[in-house]
Parts: C-alpha cells; structure tokens; sequence
C-alpha cells in the first residue's frame, strides 16, 4: 500500500493557479525528497496534503484513505505529522512545555525518548523556545511532530538556516525514522544532501513535476543537481 498517493492536484490562492495538476506517491517506509527552486510550489503542496489549502480537482489518499477534504487534525489523527517551514514553536513556552502536544497518538515515541535522541534538548528543558539555536528549534519542531508517532511525516526544509554540522545531525535523524519504518515526505532546498538520503526524488517547478526517478540516479546527474542547487529556473529548463 502507498503511504500518499496524489493524483491531478490543482491548488489556487485566490485566483493564482499554483499546482498544476500534481501526482506523486510516497511508498510505505519510503524516504522522497521533493525539490525545487524557491516558488515551485512545494510549501503549497504540503499544505494542500495537510488540508490547510484545498484542491480544486485531483485527490490525496494517505494509507488508502481518501483525505482530500478533511481538515488538518482529522488527517494528523490518522498518523500524520508536519514540520511546517519557519519551525512554528511556542516562543514563550519551555521546550518541555513545548513537548506538551496537544495530539499524542500511542507508541513509541515519548517525550523522554525525543530528549535521548536530541541530547542537547534535554539540556535546555527549561529554556524559552525563543532561547534556542536554530537548530535546537528545529530539532524541537521534530521532536513534537515524532510525539504524535507517525507513520507518514512531512518536513518543510528543515536544513533552512542551520549550520552544515546541524544538517548532518538533522539529516541523520530523518534517516533514523525511516528506519523505524516511518514514510517520508522530505521537501528541501538543500539538493545535495537530500538526494545522498532519499530513495526517491521529484522536482517541483512551476506548481508542476518535472522531473520524477530514484534519488541516486539524480545524484549523479552532477549538472542537474547544480542547476538545482543553483536555483536558476533558465538553466534548469535548458535541460529538459
Ligand atoms: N498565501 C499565498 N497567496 C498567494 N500566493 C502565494 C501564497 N503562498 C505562496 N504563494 C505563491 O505560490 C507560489 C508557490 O509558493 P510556495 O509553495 O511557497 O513555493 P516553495 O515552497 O516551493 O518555495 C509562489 O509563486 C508564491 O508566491
Ligand atoms: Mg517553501
């Protein structure tokens, strides 16, 4: 069974036509990087799968289960959780009342085995989560999502701002959870680093895919990963 499958996804603001008919598929346990330059698309299509932007055709089934028109805490009931980009913490709130989610779901994860994985979080319990490191806001902003113990989880750039010793922690993380049999939907600006861990990849541009296959085989295309890393739209279509 398909953790996400996604099918002729049309998302508008208003009266902007952003997706343009998406289909994309996240196999159960499956770690999917998707890329694309800055305005591709790829925060809406995360919020149109989370249901805090509706589609105006296509359909979103998670587990078999068609989401489409279900508000966000229906579908994060069913197991899905969501790192949104910017992180999103309380401020104002310790990161152990940071940890106090409102939605837990039973299993394995629990707050004290989110501090055995970010040492340094236990450390900072009692810390503001505006006193945090951008990487220890990050590492936060999983943490809450890993409490709800999903089974398919979204990550909005989570490498965004960090320092590269940071990403390799955070990256190493996210590979932790597939192992643990959690499916993965990785948006990231960081191309390199992304495809190194996903198994599969999907360029965004345009509200469009242009480009869908296994994440090694993109790796070693060293021209398209650098037009993407690069983030120039014009070099990227010179290639297609
Ligand atoms: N709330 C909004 N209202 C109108 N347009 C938006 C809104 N949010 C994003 N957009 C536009 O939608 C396009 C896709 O944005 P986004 O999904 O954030 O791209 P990405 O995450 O790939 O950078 C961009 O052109 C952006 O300007
Ligand atoms: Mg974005």
């Amino acid at each position: 069974m398909n953790a996400l499958e996604v099918r002729g996804l049309h998302t508008f603001y208003g009266k902007s036509h952003i997706l343009h008919g998406i289909d994309l598929e996240v196999r159960e346990g499956e770690l999917v990087a998707l890329l694309g330059r800055n305005g591709a698309g790829k925060t809406t299509t995360l919020r149109t799968l989370m249901g805090l932007a509706r589609p105006r055709q296509g359909y979103v089934r998670i587990f078999g289960e068609n989401t489409t028109d279900w508000p966000p805490f229906r579908i994060a009931g069913r197991g899905v959780g969501y790192v949104p980009e910017g992180r999103r913490i309380f401020a104002n709130l310790t990161v152990d009342e940071n940890l106090k989610v409102p939605l837990e779901r039973p299993g394995p994860w629990t707050a004290s085995r989110v501090y055995e994985l970010f040492p340094r979080l236990a450390q900072r319990r009692d810390n503001k989560g505006r006193q945090l490191s951008g990487g220890e806001q990050e590492m936060l902003a999983i943490g809450r999502a890993l409490l709800l113990n999903p089974k398919l989880l979204f990550l909005d750039e989570p490498s965004q701002g960090l320092a590269p010793l940071i990403v390799q922690d955070v990256f190493k993380v996210i590979v932790a959870m597939r192992s643990e049999g959690i499916s993965v939907l990785l948006v990231e600006q960081n191309v390199r680093a992304a495809v190194e861990i996903a198994d599969r990849a999907y360029v965004l541009d345009n509200g469009a895919v242009v480009y869908e296959g296994p994440a090694a085989e993109f790796a070693r295309d060293e021209e398209r990963v650098r037009a993407l890393a690069g983030a120039s739209a014009e070099k990227w279509e010179a290639m297609e």
